[in-house]
């Protein structure tokens, strides 16, 4: 049915993180693991619609639609399968192999391009006027600013003359209409008619995105005044929510590890400074769609925001953002200068790198602000707190980390550590009480088909189950085109050696109706204990092979072939199938 490879489908899929599309057509909210909103395809009030980042596929519990992004697309710009490749691999800017576009792609697609042209020549444009006569104002501020001059060059930096059409005129020289030049935001018409350029007397700081285009510029003024910074509007290859100042050249240092700042001279000198994998937000709040694209680079993220008192809230903002994401978040302050950049110049490299190493976590870094709000002394107030870094310490899963935690809040606080020990056990015993009440709730519905969901979700749990599984059950026994369908699938993923989750099975089914029918599956799993399991397949596989057997009777019971069936699904009770099998 599709004409790309998968290869190029699997580039798309993982170049449009499901939350982030859904996101763009649904207010989602973060819920648990998931996320979730009021589901585009029924009327509700009541949010049932939820969109799940590690497996890439949203689910309406009201309604039964699900699938993967492509599937998303599909229905609700209701597009065809290619169509929908096309809509995405446009999204992302992503070159497809030849095809032809529709009109209206072809002409965004056209105007994009145009779009980067007209952001590099400017480009070009500023630096050469840096490096003119008329920039020495602004070289001379880049020398008080300690700027080398290789960071100049790495950074692309550059000066927009004072003279308030030179863009617009350079531009026009290129030949570039003045629908783009308006549609870049680097230059706006007035009222008279005449052109003005965006920027005039700043310094420029080209602002690049992943792939290396030029898509905005930040421009400083030089010396005081107001706005200090000067940024791009949004445009049609501007995100400033999906892009990160120096991702391009910290996404090459290849840690793991980013550094978030708030300011481009913060992110400038820390790079001068050898620590290359830092990134700035640019000029607009962190957010969700931020700490998305941070997590494609990296595991852990160290804060360093300015040490005033918007620096802090910015901080505590940010946190949760990141955290949601999956990312591991640490706080770093500066101690004896307003920021990174001042920093390092009082203290050097390698004090900064010192710094560095001493990121606490942002569980200490936030319960130092709890701390901040009460007076330990007052006994009512050292139970309040103790409540509240309760609550705090129940966001950390794993113990030992936890009991380091308590013990560094406690030496700090001093407060004694079985008082917020037990705040937290009734906390926790809280969490526990709802999880045991959905299990068994989940698996009292059973029969045939909650069987034959079972095993497909049992297969995709484990490869080992699918070694022994597959020993003792054909797709053909579940006896539903689709369900069989569905099994084949996986069992063909699992023989190429392919990995097997929803996204990899999601991606081998191409109808909208199919890809809900099998969310809707996925999301019903039961999670097993490693012992209950093989108790499970066994009954499963036992019930599932009965039907079998059963159906085949029923249809055949006057041909002679029918002892041989019902001795079949005799010996479907000895059936015995362990772990040992595979
Ligand atoms: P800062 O003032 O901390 O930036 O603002 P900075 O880079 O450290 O500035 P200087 O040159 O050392 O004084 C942080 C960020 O907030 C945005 C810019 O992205 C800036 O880098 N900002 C700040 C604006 O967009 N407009 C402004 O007027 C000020
Ligand atoms: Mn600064």
């Amino acid at each position: 049915m599709s004409y790309y490879s998968d290869d190029v489908i699997d580039d798309i899929r993982s170049g449009n993180d499901i939350v982030d599309v859904v996101g763009e057509y649904v207010k989602l909210r973060r819920s648990g693991s998931s996320y979730v909103g009021l589901c585009p395809f029924h009327n509700e009030k009541t949010p049932s619609f939820h969109v799940h980042q590690d497996g890439q596929y949203y689910h309406c519990f009201g309604c039964g639609a699900g699938g993967n992004v492509i599937g998303f697309i599909m229905e609700r710009e209701n597009l065809s399968f290619v169509d929908s490749v096309k809509f995405l691999a446009d999204r992302i800017n992503y070159t497809l192999p030849e095809v032809s576009f529709s009109k209206d792609a072809q002409k965004k697609k056209e105007l994009k391009q145009k779009l980067y042209d007209i952001h590099k020549i400017a480009a070009r444009f500023y630096y050469d006027c840096l490096m003119s006569s008329e920039g020495r104002n602004a070289v001379e501020y880049l020398d008080k600013r300690e700027v080398t001059l290789g960071a100049r060059r790495k950074f692309g930096l550059g000066y927009s003359p004072i003279a308030k059409g030179a863009l617009y005129n350079k531009l026009r020289e290129e030949g570039f209409d003045d629908d783009a030049i308006i549609k870049s935001g680097l230059a706006y018409k007035r009222d008279d008619g005449t052109f003005y350029d965006k920027f005039f007397n700043r310094l420029m700081f080209p602002i690049i995105d992943v792939y290396g285009n030029i898509i905005g510029f930040g421009g400083r003024i030089l010396g005081e005044g107001q706005p200090k910074y000067l940024n791009s509007p949004e445009t049609d290859i501007f995100n400033k929510s999906r892009n990160l100042y120096n991702l391009n050249l910290a996404k090459q240092a290849r840690k793991r590890e980013l550094i978030l700042v708030e300011g481009y001279m913060d992110a400038i000198a820390i790079y001068q400074a050898g620590f290359k994998n830092v990134v700035a937000s640019l000029g607009t709040a962190f957010n969700e769609n931020h700490s998305r694209v941070m997590k494609a680079y990296a595991d852990s993220v160290i804060l360093l925001f300015d040490s005033d008192e918007a620096g802090v809230k910015a901080v505590l903002r940010a946190i949760p953002v990141l955290t949601g994401a999956g990312l591991k978040v640490k706080v770093l302050q500066v101690t004896d200068a307003k920021d990174p950049d001042e920093f390092i110049k009082k203290f050097g490299a390698a004090a900064f790198g010192e710094l560095l190493n001493n990121a606490k976590s942002h569980i200490i870094f936030r319960a130092e602000q709890i701390q901040k709000q009460y007076d330990l002394d007052n006994l009512e107030e050292r139970i309040d707190f103790s409540k509240d870094i309760a609550k705090l310490m129940s966001e950390v899963n794993n113990s030992i980390e936890a009991d380091a935690y308590l013990k560094e809040v406690s030496r700090i606080t001093d407060i004694d550590l079985s008082a917020i020990q037990s705040e937290i056990n009734k906390l926790n015993s809280g969490v526990t009480a709802v999880n045991n009440v959905n299990k068994r709730r989940n698996s009292n519905k059973k029969g045939i088909d909650g069987a034959r969901e079972d095993i497909i979700n049992i297969v995709m749990s484990d490869k080992r189950y699918y070694d022994i599984i597959s020993r003792h059950l054909e797709p053909k026994e579940l006896l539903e085109p689709f369900y069989i369908k569905v099994l084949e699938i996986i069992y063909s993923l699992y023989k190429n050696d392919k990995e097997v989750n929803t996204g990899t099975v999601l991606s081998c089914i191409e109808t909208p109706e199919e890809q809900s029918k099998f969310t809707a599956i996925f999301v019903k799993r039961v999670k097993f204990d490693t012992d209950e399991v093989i108790k499970a397949i066994n009954d499963i596989v036992k019930t599932i092979k009965t039907a079998y057997y059963d159906k085949l009777i029923s249809d055949n019971y006057t041909s002679p072939d029918v002892s041989k069936l019902i001795e079949s699904k005799r010996k479907v009770n000895n059936l015995y199938i362990s772990l040992s099998d595979g």
